[in-house]
């Protein structure tokens, strides 16, 4: 980044000038879900509003899903991808633990200036990486930073386990938080929260420094998922209330004045009680989780580019993101749209293809779990829209490790 860019004054105001998701191909329904665990259609959208979820190829990872998202964004922004000056991916399932997957985005997307760095704090790290990017624009030090949320949790569920498997899947969504001359609009008002009395009702216990990955750990079942539901449900429902309205308080609105809350799309139920909480009609919250199920860090991100895609968000408009996750975290941003929504026609063009180099001499296993590798061999092809043609093909050979070619592509 050049000197004159890092000594930029301070902005007349924030604002996201770019937005984007991507969701990969493949759908899990909850019929697809019954083959594997003790489970049915109805108990899943009664208990949670789920009807299917994405599954990443076997090619794709938390980095490539991230840089389509990103590319999006960029095109949407009307951006080049050296003009970001700042990478942050939010995730709690990243390529590997080291180095951070935004590095990785960075390459995918082209862009040979930027700073970056990835955001852990589980489910809320998309609301996180957006308070943070806000902050380095704001005091002037930024012009342009990428906030990406993406999850392959797909990688991290046991898939003999009702009480996760179901509730998870992959995807991810960006935004581009830019520098103004314009004043007002942008983030009005935030809140973060963490909770530590609720670290261990989601976790992911080995693997880390406390419990380093064995024989042991593995054959434990420890590098996946784990939750106390009902405990999480309970924090869930009265810490996305409390938090939003915290953030709407410090915006200085009341919250008739709110025109759409994207929460965090965890459950329709925690959806519809956050709602009540706040005396908001259903109308004015968005939901997508009957199609993409908990995406985690990518959920308020994807949720946001669709509803803005879908023509629920327009110019002037009050919107609040609201998000919780394990920690406990929880996160808020009320926030003044400006942008125009027809912009995001410009992600049309964009290729949903993102290529990761790998290291030269290190081969990973296949990295689809056993136990859905074999409904989704059995299911239909899978068609990637607009992949030039042969690439998918060789997207697949690769994915199974029969090529030996080092690049992964989404
Ligand atoms: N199919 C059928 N039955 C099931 C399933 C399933 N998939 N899963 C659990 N059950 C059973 C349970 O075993 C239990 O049976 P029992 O009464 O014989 O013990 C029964 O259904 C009821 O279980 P509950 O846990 O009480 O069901 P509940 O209505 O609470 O719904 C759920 C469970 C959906 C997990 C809910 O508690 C929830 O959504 N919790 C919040 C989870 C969440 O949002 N996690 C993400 C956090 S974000 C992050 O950072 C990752």
């Amino acid at each position: 980044m050049s000197d004159a860019r890092r000594e930029a004054a301070r902005p007349a105001s924030v604002r996201i000038s770019g937005w984007g998701m991507y969701a990969p191909e493949r759908v899990l329904t909850n019929a697809d879900l019954a083959k594997l665990v003790d489970t049915t259609d109805e108990w899943i959208i009664s208990r949670t509003g789920i009807r299917e979820r994405r599954v990443a190829a076997p090619h794709e990872t938390t980095a490539t899903l991230a840089a389509v998202a990103a590319k999006r964004a960029i095109a949407v922004s009307g951006l080049a991808p050296d003009d970001i000056d700042l990478i942050l991916v939010a995730t709690l399932t990243p390529d590997y633990w080291m180095p951070a997957t935004a590095a990785l985005v960075k390459e995918a997307i082209g862009n040979h200036t930027a700073a970056a760095m990835d955001v852990m704090a589980a489910c809320s790290g998309f609301v996180y990486a957006y308070a943070t990017a806000d902050a380095f624009v704001r005091g002037g030090m930024y012009r342009n930073v990428l906030v990406c949320g993406a999850e392959l949790l797909t990688r991290f569920l046991d898939f003999s386990d009702r009480n996760t498997c179901i509730l998870f899947g992959d995807g991810a969504g960006a935004v581009i938080v830019s520098a103004s001359d314009q004043p007002g609009g942008g983030m009005q008002g935030f809140e973060l929260t963490t909770d530590p009395d609720g670290a261990y009702m989601i976790w992911l216990p080995s693997g880390g420094s406390r419990s380093p990955a064995s024989g042991e750990t593995v054959g434990r079942g420890e590098h996946f998922v784990r939750m106390e539901g009902r405990e999480t449900y309970r924090f869930a429902t009265k810490t996305l209330a409390t938090t939003a309205q915290a953030a709407v308080k410090r915006a200085g609105w009341t919250l008739d004045e709110v025109d759409l809350v994207i929460p965090h799309q965890a459950n329709i139920r925690i959806i519809e009680s956050v709602a009540k909480g706040l005396g908001l009609p259903m109308s004015k919250m968005f939901v997508n989780v009957d199609r993409y199920g908990n995406t985690s860090a990518a959920s308020v991100g994807m949720a946001l580019a669709e509803a803005v895609d879908t023509g629920r968000v327009h110019v002037g408009d009050r919107i609040v993101f609201v998000a919780f996750g394990a920690g406990f975290t929880s996160g808020a941003v009320a926030l003044e749209w400006t942008a125009e929504p027809l912009h995001g026609r410009r992600a049309r063009d964009v290729v949903p293809v993102a290529s990761v180099r790998a290291p030269l001499d290190w081969d990973s296993v296949d990295p689809m779990p056993q136990r859905l590798r074999a409904i989704l061999d059995a299911g239909p092809p899978v068609p990637l829209d607009d992949v030039a043609p042969g690439e998918l093909d060789e997207a697949r050979a690769r994915g199974r490790g029969t090529d030996s070619s080092k690049e992964v592509s989404a």
